[in-house]
Order: C-alpha cells, then sequence, then structure tokens
C-alpha cells in the first residue's frame, strides 16, 4: 500500500488575489487556483481595499472548492489550513483568516498563521526541493522590496529595504501615469523589450550609500518631469525607450546591492519572490552577475511569483511539522516583518 500523502490547504487572501493551493508533503504543488482581481482594480489603477474585501468574500469557498477538486481530495483528506496573516490590507486579510478558522474548527485540524513576505520565498522551496538556507532573499513586489539573510527556516537577518516606494509600487505608479494599463509590472516589463535601456539616464537613488535600502521616489518623479519637459518643449517621447530606461534604473542599483550582500555574507545562494521576481530584466541582469561571483540564482516560475495559495500552503506545511499551530485567537496584520533576527 503506497503511504497516504500529507495535504495542507493554503488559502492567500492578502490584496487582489483570491487564491486556494493544496500542497502534499511539504515540497508538491496538487493545486493552485489563482482568482485574480486585477479586472475590477484596473480602471482605479492601483487596489481598492473595500473592492478587493468584497470580491474575496464572493470567490474564496470557489476558489477552494475548486483547489480541493483539482487535488483529488476532500474537505476530510486535510491534515492542515494554512492562511496567510499579514501584512496585507487588513479588510482583505480577514476574509481568508476567517474561513481558515471556520475550516479549522469544523475539520478540527491545525490553523497555520503565515507570514505572507516569507510564503513568497518558499515559492522556492517548492520548485526547487533541493534548495535550503542560508541564502540571500530578494522579497520584491507591490507592497514590498526587502533584501535579507535566510540564517535557517524561520530565521531571518534584514539587510535593507525601501525608504519609500515598493519596487512593484514604483512600475504600477509609472505605468498609471503613462496610461499603460493595470498592473503596471507586467507591462513595463514587456514594451521594454523593444527599448533602449540606456537611451534616458535617469538617478540611481542610494546606488553606493553603503547601505542595503532602496529609495524610487526620486526616480519615479525623474521620469514624470522627463515627460512633462518633452511635452511642453514638443519633443517625441519614445515609450519603449522611456520604460527600458526607468526598469534600468530600478534593475541596476538592485542588482549592485544583492550581489554585495552575497559577496558580504559569503552566500553561495540567492533566492528572487515576490511579484517583481517575475521581472526578465532582473532575473537576466542579475543572473549575469552573481555567475561571475559563483553565486547560483533561484526565482519562482511566473505563476509561483505572484501571490497564491500553494506557497502559503508549503510555508504552512512546515510549520505543521514544527508544531507551530496558531490559536483562534490570532489575528490579521497589516504590517508584519519576516520572523527571526532583524536589523543588523
Ligand atoms: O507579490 P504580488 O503578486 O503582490 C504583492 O504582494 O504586492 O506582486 C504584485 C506586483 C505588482 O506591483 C506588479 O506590477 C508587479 O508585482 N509585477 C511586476 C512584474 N510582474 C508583476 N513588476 C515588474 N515586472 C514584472 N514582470
Ligand atoms: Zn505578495
Amino acid at each position: 500500500m503506497t503511504e497516504r500523502g500529507k495535504f495542507v490547504l493554503g488559502i492567500e487572501t492578502s490584496c487582489d488575489e483570491t487564491s486556494a493551493g493544496v500542497v502534499e508533503n511539504g515540497r508538491v504543488i496538487r493545486s493552485n487556483v489563482i482568482a485574480s482581481q486585477s479586472d475590477l482594480h484596473a480602471r482605479y489603477g492601483g487596489v481598492v481595499p473595500e473592492i478587493a474585501s468584497r470580491a474575496h468574500l464572493e470567490k474564496l469557498i470557489p476558489v477552494v472548492e475548486e483547489s480541493l477538486a483539482i487535488a483529488g481530495i476532500g474537505y476530510r483528506d486535510l491534515e492542515g489550513v494554512a492562511v496567510t496573516r499579514g501584512p496585507g490590507l487588513i479588510g482583505a486579510l480577514l476574509t481568508g483568516l476567517c474561513a481558515a478558522k471556520a475550516l479549522a474548527l469544523v475539520l478540527e485540524i491545525p490553523l497555520l498563521a503565515v507570514n505572507h513576505l516569507e510564503a513568497h520565498i518558499y515559492a522556492n522551496f517548492l520548485e526547487h526541493p533541493h534548495l535550503e538556507p542560508p541564502l540571500i532573499v530578494f522579497v520584491v513586489s507591490g507592497g514590498h522590496t526587502i533584501l535579507a539573510y535566510m540564517l535557517a527556516h524561520g530565521e531571518f537577518e534584514l539587510l535593507g529595504e525601501t525608504l519609500d516606494d515598493a519596487a512593484g509600487e514604483a512600475f504600477d505608479k509609472i505605468a498609471r501615469f503613462l496610461h499603460l494599463g493595470y498592473p503596471g509590472g507586467p507591462a513595463i516589463d514587456r514594451l521594454s523589450r523593444e527599448g533602449d535601456p540606456h537611451k534616458i539616464h535617469f538617478p540611481r537613488a542610494l546606488a553606493d550609500d553603503g547601505t542595503y535600502n532602496f529609495s524610487l521616489s526620486g526616480l519615479k518623479t525623474a521620469v514624470i518631469n522627463y515627460v512633462r519637459r518633452m511635452e511642453s518643449s514638443g519633443g517625441k517621447i519614445n515609450l519603449p525607450d522611456l520604460v527600458a530606461s526607468f526598469q534600468e534604473a530600478v534593475v541596476e542599483v538592485q542588482v549592485k546591492k544583492i550581489v554585495r550582500a552575497a559577496r558580504e555574507k559569503g552566500a553561495g545562494k540567492v533566492a528572487l519572490a515576490g511579484g517583481v521576481a517575475a521581472n526578465r530584466t532582473l532575473r537576466k541582469r542579475l543572473g549575469e552577475a552573481l555567475k561571475k561571483e559563483g553565486v547560483e540564482l533561484y526565482y519562482p516560475s511566473r505563476e509561483l511569483c505572484m501571490d497564491n495559495g500553494a506557497m502559503v500552503a508549503a510555508l504552512g506545511s512546515r510549520m505543521l511539522e514544527e508544531g507551530m499551530v496558531a490559536s483562534m485567537e490570532v489575528e490579521a496584520k497589516s504590517i508584519l516583518p519576516l520572523p527571526g533576527r532583524s536589523g543588523a
């Protein structure tokens, strides 16, 4: 008789994706259903929290049921239910957390309350089964830009983060300004392929400041000022060149700091995580730079870069193994740092 797997359901509702996934034995994805709300938010050029919460309420149960159906299991086969408890939009988080608590209570199974940032990193462990800490992690999404040293599971040393806009947020804001649609990251990524990244020189804030922090608000202003200047002088704007040059300025600083972090920590591995980890230029430039250092680069497939339930289930499975079960009193947190050591 083959041994029965351990199935954990992961629920993700921290922002504008309603998602549920089933992971078997911590590393095998049995299903990963993602219902994106981006169409609902597109006309506003960004996520509207109230609309997000309402859409999660409508979609969550069908998404959970579909994830179980695809995995070929029923509710009674679950050994645990994992859910994102933060960071994220508080109303959106609450929809998932309440549903997960109800499931855990009714099914009498453990509740695993997962950190969204840490879950993004676990997308790498799902797809690269031999990957283990220590490694440098760069979590880069619509809400975060965090460079950290992952010493062990559940133990992170924060190296640096953004002082203003998250990288994805900057992509989204520039895309909105240029009427490229929402979310902006994929649109800029696509359009930049036809452009010359060295055509316009934009500022590289904090590039050589000796910290691992990032700042993008000055770059954003520089792009906006460039467009206004061209418009008022009747100059022609080449959109692909413009977005390629903006993206280059973002990525160049990121690559520089990640490489320096890997060197300083003597880390042989770097993993990207979060929505912006899907960016082609970041992956390519960083891959090339790390190769010269003899450091290996890992990143999840595009689907697992975005918010998804499977990454939540993966981290939840590990927490289940380690007995890190949440109580029914666990609360949603809009702000939640990576666990473990913080600050150098
Ligand atoms: O991780 P995620 O799905 O949600 C958050 O936790 O924020 O990340 C979404 C962010 C958005 O800002 C989106 O524009 C950005 O990731 N993004 C990208 C790319 N794909 C998604 N940014 C740059 N290049 C991409 N290919
Ligand atoms: Zn995310």
